[in-house]
């Protein structure tokens, strides 16, 4: 018998249920029948921003940085390592971003004039490299036009670091208008670092655009689509609702940079390109190669949400720049456009075939309408200027769009002189979901699992639609995403859950973050160019998300419920369609603790499923290398008739499901 089977059997025997006397076991009260509230499905999502590399660079599975020459520096991201420029004595040629003539959402292409045959290349580094995977498929397509000479065929490589090839196609060039082309390139080893050599046979000038390199392999082998690894981990969350596009993104630096979504639909090649906002946030970690393509834009956020099963939530400028950077308002009477962007966007979402954005949506390939249900008015705005803003949409968006459920914001932080005058006044304007976010230090979270416990349950819903435990500060590149972050997430959701009277969304945020191209930890899932993981936060919420429920049930000590007392906290929920009650108990103490369940009809229950995330060092982390080191252990165990005894581990979010 081995050490590991012996110490699953120890696990069971512990877990059995019992009827051992024990002076420290407390008592839990499952009140099965006392049904509170529905749970909603939206209680668990996800909050999607394009920070830390997570649309491009990320989810985006586009492996070329700068694919159509239209960064800052146009050249950015392609290296010409014995171009003319650089040396006389090697290969002669030169690549020269050009301009098109004439207004166009595409300004540039880029011209490659090749000299002679010393060998001049071109390479795209990808985002941080690229990575590519033995025997996988990758898919290639460029515009091109021949301009003088002969140049007639042009040879796409896979090199690693030492310039070794690992994969090579071609394509054969014809004529001077411009065409597409696309060939495929098949990797020879797995590589994470590879970048796409580009070399040109014969001499004189080509101009080329949108050089663009996917796997085959994405997420329901969409052409150009989504990487299918983070969809995945997305997926298995199944989250309720998918928020998008952010976040501080929506608002922009400045008004210019705004986020319009008008401009993120329509041919992938026509969406204009903008610097994104986290290029430059923190000084601590610039990111000068961050701009967003909008490959992912609105249809594709929207087909997303379809693909995961989750509500889609956009949220939208209300006129308002980051009033963390300028703060720029757009004056009252130019409110209209951006109020007819939210209009139009209802109507691009779910409008018929027949509506001007119905036609776009089914043009793009959904004639079927979204169904959406929910709109966000702004980020995370504060002040009069945002109630003024925020009166003036909802009006207009319920005049046209009444069954359109509209959430508002209370500002950056969840107490304070901003958030008070946000609640009250949204309060007043009988808001019908309003917006909290906040990042503050695990203690936080632990202390603050009574939040909701006196909002009115006639008032606003609540979206608790940003939130992380800071293990350092807000925004310190020190934070992580520790155990002791999740675990702290865990007690502080027990009252998300037991307050679902009130809330009705909660997601975590950020969400995703590239291992070298992040600007903000912590976030939920990590990812590099090849893999993907969940973080102990992210089993967290996937623990939440996945036993959620139907019904609020209350589990009660003394007729308490868990807020903390003896670091412990809990909610219940029964879930009528499975059968099941569900309890979440959250053991913030090292020490494991005795709880013996009083659960009314409990002789009903015949056997349950204990899930246990868990982890005794605080410190500890997921990681490339060890992915699962926090991540959920399921224990199936029987039931006797009668009260039912557990164990609850030291420092673990320990779920118990029970057919009932
Ligand atoms: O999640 C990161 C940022 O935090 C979001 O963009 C913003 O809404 C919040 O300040």
């Amino acid at each position: 018998m081995n050490h590991k089977f012996l110490s699953k059997i120890l696990v069971s025997v512990l877990l059995t249920v019992s009827f051992i006397g024990n002076a420290q076991q407390r008592t839990l009260k499952v009140d099965v029948n006392n049904e509170i509230t529905t749970i909603q499905p939206t209680m668990y999502g996800v909050f999607f921003e394009d920070i830390n590399f997570a649309a491009d660079g990320g989810l985006y599975a586009e492996m070329i940085k700068n694919r159509s020459f239209e960064f800052d520096n146009p050249l950015m991201g392609w290296i010409q390592p014995n171009s003319d420029r650089h040396s006389l004595n090697k290969g002669s040629g030169i690549a020269t971003p050009v301009k098109y003539s004439g207004s166009n959402t595409n300004h540039n292409y880029c011209r490659v004039n090749i000299k002679d045959d010393k060998g001049y290349t071109l390479i795209n580094e990808g985002y941080r490299g690229m990575g590519i995977k033995k025997e996988a498929k990758y898919n290639l397509t460029l515009l091109a036009s021949q301009v003088s000479g002969n140049i007639n065929k042009i040879i796409f490589q896979f090199i690693d670091k030492d310039k070794n090839v690992l994969g090579e196609t071609s394509v054969a060039i014809t004529g001077n208008n411009w065409k597409e082309y696309e060939t495929q390139l098949i990797a020879t080893k797995t590589e994470a670092k590879a970048q796409l050599k580009v070399t040109f046979e014969g001499r004189g000038e080509i101009n080329l655009d949108m050089i663009s390199l996917f796997p085959q392999d994405t997420w329901k082998g969409r052409k150009r689509g989504l990487r299918k690894d983070i969809v995945q981990l997305l997926y298995d969350l199944k989250p309720g609702f998918l928020r998008f596009p952010g976040g501080c993104i929506v608002e922009g630096r400045t008004l210019a940079k705004r986020y319009q979504w008008k401009k993120t639909v329509g041919p992938v090649k026509d969406r204009e390109i903008l610097i994104n906002r986290w290029n430059t946030e923190f000084n601590h970690r610039l990111t000068p190669d961050y701009f967003q393509s909008f490959g992912i834009g609105f249809f594709e956020y929207f087909q997303l949400s379809e693909d995961l099963g989750a509500e889609p939530l956009p949220i939208l400028s209300c006129g308002m720049a980051c009033q963390f950077n300028t703060g720029e308002l757009v004056p009252m009477e130019d409110l209209d456009p951006y109020i007819q962007d939210a209009l139009d966007l209802i109507e691009f979402a779910n409008g018929s075939t027949e509506t001007p954005w119905g036609k776009m949506r089914s043009q793009m390939g959904h004639p079927a309408p979204f169904n959406m249900k929910y709109i966000g008015v702004g980020n995370e705005q504060w002040g009069p200027e945002y109630i003024k803003r925020y009166k003036a949409f909802a009006q207009a968006i319920k005049e046209k769009y009444p069954e359109i459920i509209i959430v508002s914001g209370s500002g950056p932080f969840p107490d304070g002189d901003y958030f008070e005058y946000g609640m009250e006044e949204l309060k007043k304007l009988n808001a019908e979901i309003i917006d909290e976010h906040y990042y503050r230090s695990p203690e936080w979270f632990r202390e603050n699992a009574t939040r909701y416990d006196d909002y009115d349950r006639n008032g606003p819903k609540i979206f608790a639609g940003e939130y992380a435990a800071q293990s350092v500060a807000i925004a310190s590149p020190d934070n992580k995403n520790n155990w002791e972050c999740a675990l702290s997430e865990a007690a502080f959701m027990t009252g998300l859950e037991r307050n679902a009277e009130v809330v009705h969304l909660t997601s975590y945020a950020p969400l995703l973050a590239h291992e070298e191209g992040w600007q903000w930890t912590p976030d939920l899932i990590w990812f590099n160019n090849l893999e993907s993981y969940g973080t102990p936060n992210y089993y967290v919420q996937k623990l939440f998300s996945t036993n959620k429920g139907t019904h609020l049930i209350t589990v009660t000590e003394n007729g308490t419920p868990l807020t903390g007392q003896q670091n412990l906290y809990a909610s219940a929920v029964k879930d009528i369609a499975k059968k099941e009650i569900i309890l979440k108990l959250v053991n913030t103490s090292a020490g494991s603790q005795r709880i013996l369940l009083d659960i009314k009809d409990n002789k009903m229950v015949k056997k349950a499923e204990i899930i246990v995330l868990k982890n005794d060092n605080l410190s500890a982390e997921n990681s490339f290398s060890t992915p699962a080191k926090i991540s959920p252990e399921v224990k199936k165990i029987k039931l006797k008739k009668g009260n039912t005894q557990i164990t609850v581990e030291g420092y673990s979010l320990t779920i118990v499901k029970m057919k009932i």
